[in-house]
């Protein structure tokens, strides 16, 4: 499974804007991670990456925000989300089978109702530096296969150290 290592919450996010770049209608990103993993941080990039203006925060309290860029943004946050049931009520499948990208944080909780076809991407601090991120990129399918070669070919484009796996200030 490909990894990229990361050094500071705006690399994490520079790492999105990448992703944001390459995405199409229709895709799925899921964010997975514990608090403060830097799934938000990393949003916020993958929004600027498709030309959203303006601040993206965490939809914590709606549990989903949409944005306008070069495609609509559903933004998902399922740290409020009692039961799986409630993904229906919000009308789920309008956003996940829709003419936007959505992108989840806590997608491992409603995991059941996920599209097969999706980018799954684990966030993790890693024990020995507290600004350290390792984010592990594991594609389900064909197109997200594809997509996964695209943005690893993008991180990795001028930075040497990419094949020890950093991305972003300590990479370069
Ligand atoms: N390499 C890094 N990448 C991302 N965030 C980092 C990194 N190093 C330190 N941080 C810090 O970790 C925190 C990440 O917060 P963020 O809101 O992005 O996480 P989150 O996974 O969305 O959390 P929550 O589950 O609460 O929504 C921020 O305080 C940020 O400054
Ligand atoms: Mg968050």
């Amino acid at each position: 499974m490909p990894a990229l290592l990361t050094y500071a919450p705006e690399d994490t996010a520079e790492l999105g804007r990448k992703l944001g770049g390459l995405l199409l209608a229709g895709d799925l990103i899921c964010l997975i991670g514990e608090l403060g993993a830097g799934k938000t941080s990393f949003a916020q990039g993958v929004a600027r990456g498709l030309g959203v203006e303006g601040q993206v925060r965490s939809p914590s309290f709606t549990l989903i925000h949409e944005y306008y860029g070069r495609l609509p943004l559903y933004h998902l946050d399922l740290y409020r989300l009692n039961d799986p049931s409630e993904l229906e009520d919000l009308g789920y499948e309008e956003y996940f089978y829709g003419d936007g990208v959505a992108l989840v944080e806590w997608a491992d909780r409603v995991r059941e109702v996920l599209p097969e076809e999706r980018l799954d991407i684990y966030i993790d601090r890693l024990a020995e530096d507290e600004d350290c991120r390792k984010l592990k990129l594991a594609p389900r399918g064909e197109r997200y296969r594809r997509l996964v070669e695209e943005l690893m070919d993008v991180a990795c484009a001028g930075n040497r150290n990419c094949d020890t796996g950093c991305f972003g200030s300590r990479g370069i």
